[in-house]
């Protein structure tokens, strides 16, 4: 593979980081994009071993890309660093570790022969994701002053890497709107709020038993003395043991995501995943979109976990899906090479004879999340007045950790006394953004009367309404009383097209049969959010249904692109 920058994405652009500067790996001379973390200009390099294991020699490399393994530890300038949470430097010296790296002398780290600097605040808030911007949007609107921390150089947290639209209320969360666009609109009121102290590039190093917070503020050591802490570190990807499981190339989901979508660097040609819950469905939506081809999903239980029009819109694009299946082993000598599946019984044990071996040269992991939530724990033992918010309290979609943010942080307003409350609807509406989705139903219908409708192929109930608010005439309704429904097109078309644009889901089509007055073909609409040159115009089609399977052909009549669909093609 020579080609690791993506240039072709339907959604990213390179602009913004065209500034290259040089470093060295191991003595050679590299180019990097400035800004850019160590093992992103590694990998976008073409380099994925950055050192060996001091117990076996085996090769090392990358497994989460944020902060939370160390298996991606470098020299860099001499000093041993994780590379995924450090940005490279014009003329840096970047070496392999192999084996352990020699501890150096506290003062050559951080403040060089000098005190440490005692910060006192109201409150504290760890992580500047989801929840953590929105605990201090909230805190920032009652006038009280905190300070926001994260260990990134940006704020955003995982928003930054979900380049897909939004489930939830368009009211409510901002449904409809791509993740990093809506970490870009949070960013920039946090930003615009005198109450509130950014502080970026500032790892926590641990929570004190006399109240102290200790955190490398931009690499000077210092104490924060918070009245109040709260907790919003995110969650840290679950990983799976088997034989070749720490090889170079594989790596977890999130990982990949941040490669791919953060950093616009492609770093495989060959994708396979275990996984079959949101995470791992989005990640084989997310390489499509970087031009990476995606061998298969395995998924140990029966049926996928994640939502079912993720689901549907990767199986209409051809991927294969392995449900009651696991990964065995991989094979490679200093990168992964192959990956061995096979089935598994109902007790989840492979069976014998079932082996199925692919070549691949990335294995990603996306068996799920833990709480990031060993601060708030030892805060907990120590007395701090802490709270949590977000995944590091309860692991769910990012639209849940927002309003888990904001709930939280009015708690710690009343707790402060001030005079704020909880609406009691802040509470139901958190609970259905964390509900796990229903069962879903086979059958589609669609109104055989009309000359223009939706058909919607949204076959499951999960919290998501955006089609209900774009609809011009009001024509697509969900008839329960929550959001988590399964909306429903009763009355008449327009052809505005705004359902087919908005659908988080990508799960609808608009059928037009005044298209063809011998009514003998329709015009069908869809969405398609892959890079450009996937389809061309006058080009011939095959048209699949929802297991993606054939169902007939078509003719691309129109490519219709406008500022209003958000970049995504009709
Ligand atoms: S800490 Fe860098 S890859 Fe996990």
């Amino acid at each position: 593979m020579t080609d690791t920058r993506i240039t072709n994405h339907p959604i990213l652009s390179n602009e913004k980081t065209l500034q290259l500067i040089h470093f060295t790996f191991n003595g050679k001379k590299l180019m990097a994009k400035k800004g850019e973390m160590i093992s992103s200009a590694l990998f976008a390099n073409n380099i994925h071993i950055f050192g060996h294991h001091v117990k076996d020699n085996s090769p090392q490399g990358m497994f989460c890309a944020n902060g939370q393994c160390s298996q991606c530890l470098v020299l860099a300038d001499k000093i041993p660093v994780k590379s995924c949470v450090t940005p490279v430097n014009e003329g840096m010296e970047v070496r392999s570790l192999d084996g352990l790296p020699t501890l150096l002398k506290d003062d050559v780290i951080v403040n060089k022969g000098g005190k440490i600097p005692v910060v006192d605040t109201k409150v504290l808030i760890i992580g500047g994701g989801p929840a953590g911007m929105s605990a201090a949007i909230e805190l920032g609107k009652m006038g009280v002053n905190c300070i926001i921390c994260d260990d990134k150089s940006e704020l955003g947290g995982k928003l930054s890497l979900q380049t897909h639209n939004f489930f939830g209320s368009i009211r409510d969360c901002f449904a409809g709107t791509r993740g990093m666009d809506i970490g870009n609109d949070l960013t920039s009121v946090v930003k615009n709020d005198n109450n509130i102290d950014i502080w970026l590039n500032s790892p926590v190093v641990g929570v004190f038993s006399d109240g102290f917070v200790g955190i490398v503020k931009n690499g000077i050591y210092t104490f924060v003395k918070p009245e109040r802490l709260l907790v919003s570190t995110g969650a840290r990807e679950k990983t799976l043991a088997f034989p070749g499981c720490d090889l170079p190339g594989v790596y977890g989901a999130g990982a990949f995501q941040t490669l791919v979508n953060r950093d616009l660097i492609k770093p495989t040609d060959k994708l396979f995943i275990v996984g079959g819950g949101n995470v791992g469905l989005i990640g084989a939506y997310h390489a499509l979109q970087a031009g990476i081809e995606v061998i298969g999903i395995v998924e140990a239980l029966p049926e996928c976990g994640g939502y079912k029009v993720h689901l549907d819109k990767i199986k209409r694009l051809g991927i294969r899906i392995y449900t009651s299946h696991t990964v065995l082993r991989t094979e490679g000598s200093d990168h992964l090479k192959r990956v061995i599946i096979s089935k598994v019984d109902d007790k989840f044990q492979p069976i014998k004879g079932t082996e199925q071996l692919f070549e691949a040269d990335t294995l990603l992991i996306a068996v799920g999340l833990t709480p990031v939530d060993e601060l708030k724990k030892q805060a907990d033992v120590f007395g701090f007045r802490t709270y949590a918010a977000g995944d590091a309290d309860i692991i769910a979609e990012a639209s849940a950790a927002m309003f888990s943010g904001r709930i939280t942080a009015r708690q710690m307003l009343m707790d402060m006394d001030y005079d704020v409350e909880v609406p009691p609807e802040w509470n139901d509406l958190v609970e259905i953004l964390r509900s796990k989705p229903g069962v879903a139903q086979k059958n589609i219908s669609w109104p055989n009367d009309k000359e223009m409708y939706p058909i919607i192929r949204c076959m499951q109930e999960i919290p998501c309404n955006p089609c209900t608010q774009a609809c011009v005439l009001q024509s697509i309704k969900i008839k329960e009383s929550s959001m988590k429904g399964r909306p429903q097109f009763d009355g008449d078309c327009l052809g505005c097209l705004h359902c087919v644009s908005i659908c988080p889901g990508l799960a609808i089509t608009l059928v037009d049969k005044n298209y063809d007055e011998t009514k003998k073909t329709a015009r069908l609409t869809i969405p398609w959010e892959l890079p450009y040159g996937t389809v061309r115009l006058g080009e011939k089609i095959t048209t699949t249904g929802l297991d993606g399977e054939i169902i007939g052909t078509g003719n691309i009549i129109s490519i219709k692109e406008s500022k209003w669909q958000d970049r995504r093609s009709l």
